[in-house]
């Protein structure tokens, strides 16, 4: 398909779209099936699985290949791979090392990590370590490609074809078969996630597979009581969608990734019907009546999520926030739901021993509806525990409260379709090499995020503090330093950022994948 047909696609979506807000897409919501949300509904074409059949799997661990006194070196190749996701089909997925979620990276804060990917897909692609405070040149800047094994760089492996990208802006060359990224792991201890970031084909990759967890550790953290080991589990929550023969079903304009982007109707974002955690379809977790500490991810592409326990422990408050994207907050917060947006993590302690021995727990999605509105379930043990020697201690770490008035700069960047060019930030769509903004090193700034429908915003680079929202006080999910927020249709955010080290070009762009391809992204340069 040429660029000029898939212009032309993009426009007719938007006129679609348009009308009922200042900019459309909100339009669009209103008629999809699930209401309040950010996408169009891509049905399965097999049976779905039965719910809660399967055990939850938990990723494995990469071990490194090399570990001196400050460095561990890992290796992964991205490879294609025939997972076993639903019962009797084999589905073809895009993977880290072969499995979807990839190996989980576990870091250690301060000790530099590096990682060797080799690309044995057939098109090239881009890692980005997210949440990672990362030096430019490993921080997976979009078109910064890992070409396929044996693979030439082509100008359109480079800059796809797309509105509103200039070529004179390609940074093309930076493209190798192999890419070593280097991560000083000069940050607390948080739940990241690994995931590709190829211009233009990012929702494509991450739908076929393409992400995994890496974890970071650090002293403060370690000396807290936490639940740790087996009661430390990462859950990464996805939707999928999948045809007759088990295969990953998504409406790209090209599969063979030429022209980026998805067919009109799902321009908004790509929701499937099938949730799975781990990467397996409503699976379950034996679980013991004891604390256990769950690292949420919502790595869907498009899909936000209410979760909450059902049923609730006596007097509530199931779901206690230890943690958000940068780390552990100051004090655990309870909550009953958690609303959790496209790339945001939540890390929260679940105290099993609140319930009666055998009871099932569901982790329900508020916001979906049928097979959406459920996520996994937790069977408990009838058996008597083993002790538990966790706790959640009242105070977790210290974080500075933010600080707007020490901001030497306020910026506002507008989230917005634009009829003529798709999704936009200050009605651009993105162009590699011009930034929307240059920010000094060591000073705070104040960042104002304006929306017209539902955009999960990301930043590179450096962690940041809701300020206000919509003018008041953070939201109750806002809280602890954040990399990535949930702005709902016309909402406004103030965040406040202390940009530290690390010059260079980096992204500020809407998490929600199909957007994000479709140009709602812009470089900052740090300096
Ligand atoms: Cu998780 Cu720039 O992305
Ligand atoms: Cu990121
Ligand atoms: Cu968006």
């Amino acid at each position: 398909m040429t660029g000029r047909i898939a212009r032309r696609r993009l426009l007719a979506a938007a006129a679609v779209g348009g009308g009922a807000l200042t900019v459309g897409g909100w339009a669009m919501a209103g008629r999809s099936l699930t209401p309040g949300q950010p996408g169009l509904l891509l049905g399965s074409r097999t049976a779905l699985p039965q719910p809660y059949a399967v055990p939850l799997p938990v990723p494995q661990v990469l071990a490194p290949t090399h570990s001196g006194s400050t460095a561990d070196v890992y290796e992964i190749t991205q490879q294609t791979a025939r997972l076993r996701i639903l019962p009797g089909l084999e589905t073809t997925a895009w993977t880290y090392g072969g499995t979807f979620p990839g190996p989980t990276l576990v870091s250690r804060s301060g000790r530099r990590t590096v990682v060797r990917h080799r690309n044995e897909l057939p098109h090239p692609t881009v890692v980005h370590l997210h949440g990672g405070h990362t030096p430019h040149g490993s921080d997976g800047y979009p078109t910064a490609l890992i070409l396929p094994r044996g693979g030439t760089a082509s100008a359109a492996d480079g800059m796809p074809n797309m509105p509103g990208m200039s070529e004179a802006a390609d940074p093309r060359g930076d493209a190798t078969a192999e890419r070593t990224y280097t991560y000083p792991m000069h940050q607390r201890a948080a739940t990241l996630w690994y995931h590709d970031h190829r211009m233009g084909f990012t929702g494509a990759n991450v739908w076929h597979g393409l992400a995994g967890f890496h974890l970071v550790h650090d002293d403060e953290e370690q000396a807290l009581p936490l639940p740790r080991g087996e009661q430390d589990i990462p859950l990464m929550i996805t939707d999928r969608a999948f045809a007759a023969d088990g295969s990953f079903r998504y409406p790209a304009l090209d599969a063979a990734q030429h022209t980026p982007g998805v067919t009109a109707p799902y321009m908004d974002g790509v929701l499937g019907d099938v949730i799975l955690v781990n990467g397996a379809p409503w699976p379950t977790l034996t679980t013991q009546r004891l604390r256990y500490r769950l690292r949420l991810l919502n790595a869907s592409n498009a899909r936000r999520y209410r979760l909450a326990l059902d049923p609730p422990p006596p007097g509530g408050g199931g779901l206690v926030q230890i943690g958000s994207d940068g780390g552990l907050l100051e004090r655990p917060l309870a909550h009953d739901t958690l609303d959790i947006a496209p790339a945001e993590r939540f890390d929260v302690v679940v105290d099993f021993s609140r319930y009666r021995p055998g009871t099932r727990v569901h982790l329900v999605n508020g916001l979906g509806s049928g097979s959406t509105a459920h996520v996994m379930r937790f069977d408990l043990a009838a058996a008597r525990p083993p002790a538990d020697d966790s706790r959640i201690p009242d105070r977790l770490s210290a974080i500075p409260a933010p600080a707007p008035q020490r901001a030497s700069v306020t910026r506002t960047f507008h989230f917005q379709r634009r009829a003529s060019t798709g999704w936009t930030i200050n009605g651009s769509p993105y162009e590699p090499g011009r930034p929307l903004a240059t920010v000094r090193l060591g000073t705070t700034e104040r960042w104002r995020f304006v929306t017209d429908f539902h955009h999960p915003v990301h930043l590179h680079l450096d962690h940041f503090q809701v300020a206000a929202r919509n003018g008041r006080s953070p939201g109750p999910h806002d809280a602890g330093w954040k990399d990535t927020v949930d702005l709902r249709p016309a909402e406004s955010m103030e965040i406040v950022t202390r940009f530290t080290d690390y010059p260079g070009r980096f992204m500020l762009h809407c998490h929600n994948l199909e957007h994000e391809d479709m140009a709602m992204m812009a470089d900052f340069v740090a300096e």
